[in-house]
């Protein structure tokens, strides 16, 4: 028999959404106090809790790294090419594209460059934090081409990343405007032994 806690938890994993499309409204800051500290619950490598976290609610300044990734994402999309590729860069190079999908927050999750297992950590960090946030009726979207970011370092030193940390994961959040369809999983690969 399922508890009232396990259908929660489960509820929450199977229709978290990555949203692009937001409501125009503001996360308050103590929810995305909340959201930060369902990640930190996660697990670490040693328990080192390797991270810190950029809240970045400045919309030019998300335009302006927007603007700075986009063409450098279109010049990857199109020398990997590859199906869809076309189609994604034809949304890329309209004018109205924003990387981060005008959501009214970024908050980026970073881990200290010497900590061995800092990506893992922060991957569990950002999903943590993706979840609560569904569990609060806030979506999200990990934008992992907003890593290109790293390659200015003006940008960069706006974004207040110290030089000893790296962008593990850019994560949007707000309110959503509309529910996408889910994309179907393949069915798992699973070797039972014995
Ligand atoms: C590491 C990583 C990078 C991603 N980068 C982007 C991105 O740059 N832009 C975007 O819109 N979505 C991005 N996504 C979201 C995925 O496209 C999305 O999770 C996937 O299509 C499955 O949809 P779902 O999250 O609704 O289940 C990223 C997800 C992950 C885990």
């Amino acid at each position: 028999m399922q508890t009232d806690r396990e259908s929660t938890v489960f509820s929450v994993i199977r229709d978290r959404r990555s949203i692009r499309n937001y409501a125009d409204r503001d996360v308050p800051g103590d929810v995305l106090q909340s959201i930060i500290a369902a990640g930190i619950e996660a697990p670490t490598a040693m328990g080192l809790q390797p991270w810190r976290f950029v809240v970045v609610k400045d919309r030019d300044l998300m335009q302006r790294v927007s603007d700075y990734c986009r063409p450098i994402l279109a010049e990857i999309v199109s020398s990997a090419g590859g199906p869809g590729s076309e189609e994604f860069l034809a949304v890329l190079r309209s004018p109205e594209f924003n990387l981060f999908h005008n959501a009214p927050v970024l908050v980026l999750v970073l881990s200290a460059k010497e900590a061995q297992s800092g990506i893992i950590d922060c991957a569990l960090c950002a999903e943590n934090m993706m979840l609560a946030a569904w569990a609060l009726g806030i979506g999200s979207c990990w934008i992992g081409s907003a890593t290109i970011v790293e390659k200015n370092p003006d940008l960069l030193a706006e974004l207040k990343v110290p030089g000893d940390y790296r962008i593990v994961a850019p994560l949007v959040f707000g309110y959503p405007a509309t529910l996408p369809p889910k994309p179907a999983r393949r069915e798992p690969v699973i070797t039972w032994i014995p």
